[in-house]
């Protein structure tokens, strides 16, 4: 009898059981993900439609690169190219994809609420790709499954006894959102931390505890997940000149503008950049990670994103494991 399908548009709410066996397919599919061994006959002569109607990077080719790894071919539309330009909502576009023959949709919007939208009169399973302020499941998995192999945790996904700070823009950040659900079912202690702007107290409401004192939290920690400024969404203009150069050491071409919601770029450094001062107070097996795109200069050092703590391109190997697992998983294709 064929399994049902589903969607994946939300970590809140899913059971621990489901999030362990998730991670589990992820963990599984590390060796395919890295073209290691051959999976290209699990979802050959199908179509995965990418529908990401905001810019990305990481998600939007990991999971281009976890199809492909699957056999699977893909339907790619940026929103720039596409009729959305024309007026098309993107629920018509979502329905025309999936006319045209996708067996299932990845949805990235700047609309909280969009791939569930979508996933309502959508006959084939919707992934959330990231929506708006809301959730990036897809990102807080590979965000567990990263903290979970580095600590030694990855057998069984349980990470009781365990502290995580998330640090930074917490109120705009849909990667805050879903691993603080995550993180919290697998058994972790979640700490959020920033100024009160970005890190407000109302906040503990989602199950963490919440913190303004970065050089308190570091020691405590086991994990440190830093997230960039949202420029984009406090009415900034964004950062893109602040890190956008072909090299790293690249001076920024143009700063960003201070959004209202911090007193400035020099201020939040000083309250909460992971320097490496500051990385030499976590614990020595204590590991870092961005869901990237790094500000660098910003909100991290170069040495640390680059030096030995730091999982970043980890994490994004994983984002390749993690979206192959979840496109079996929506599609019902047993473990
Ligand atoms: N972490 C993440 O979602 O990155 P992209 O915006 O590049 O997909």
């Amino acid at each position: 009898m064929p399994r049902p399908t589903r969607d994946l548009l939300a970590l809140r709410g899913m059971g621990t059981a489901e999030l362990k066996e998730l991670l589990a397919r992820s963990r599984a599919m590390i060796p395919a993900a890295m073209g290691r061994t051959d999976l290209s006959h699990i979802l050959k002569g199908r179509a995965v439609g990418l529908l990401f109607f905001e810019d990305s990077t990481r998600t939007r080719l990991s999971f281009t690169m976890a199809a492909q790894r699957l056999g699977a071919t893909t339907l790619d539309l940026a929103s720039g190219g596409s009729s959305v330009s024309k007026g098309e909502t993107l629920i018509d576009t979502a329905l025309n994809v999936e006319a045209i023959g996708a067996a299932a949709l990845v949805v990235r919007a700047k609309q909280s609420g969009a791939a569930h939208q979508i996933a309502q009169p959508a006959k084939i399973p919707v992934l959330n790709g990231g929506d708006g302020k809301h959730e990036h499941p897809t990102q807080a998995l590979l965000d567990a499954l990263t903290i979970a192999e580095s600590l030694g945790r990855s057998a069984a996904f349980d990470l009781t006894g365990l502290s995580i700070a998330i640090v930074g823009d917490v109120i705009s950040s849909r990667v805050a959102r879903s691993n603080i659900a995550a993180l919290s079912a697998l058994g972790a202690q979640v700490i959020v931390v920033g100024p009160p702007t970005l890190a407000p107290k109302s906040m503990s409401t989602l199950g963490c505890k919440v913190e303004h004192d970065l050089d308190n939290v570091l020691p405590t920690v086991d994990a440190v997940m830093m997230l960039r400024v949202q420029f984009e969404r406090h009415g900034g203009e964004g950062s893109s000149g602040a890190s956008g150069g072909a090299s790293h050491a690249a001076a920024p071409a143009k700063p960003p503008i201070t959004p209202s919601s911090i007193v400035s770029v020099r201020a939040y450094r000083e309250g909460y950049a992971l320097t490496s001062a500051r990385a030499a107070m976590l614990k020595p097996h204590a590991v870092v990670l961005h869901p990237g795109p790094i500000n660098r200069g910003i909100e991290m050092d170069q040495d640390v994103a680059d030096g030995p703590r730091s999982a970043v391109l980890r994490q994004v190997t994983h984002g390749v494991a993690v979206r192959m697992a979840s496109l079996c998983w929506c599609l019902g294709i047993p473990a």
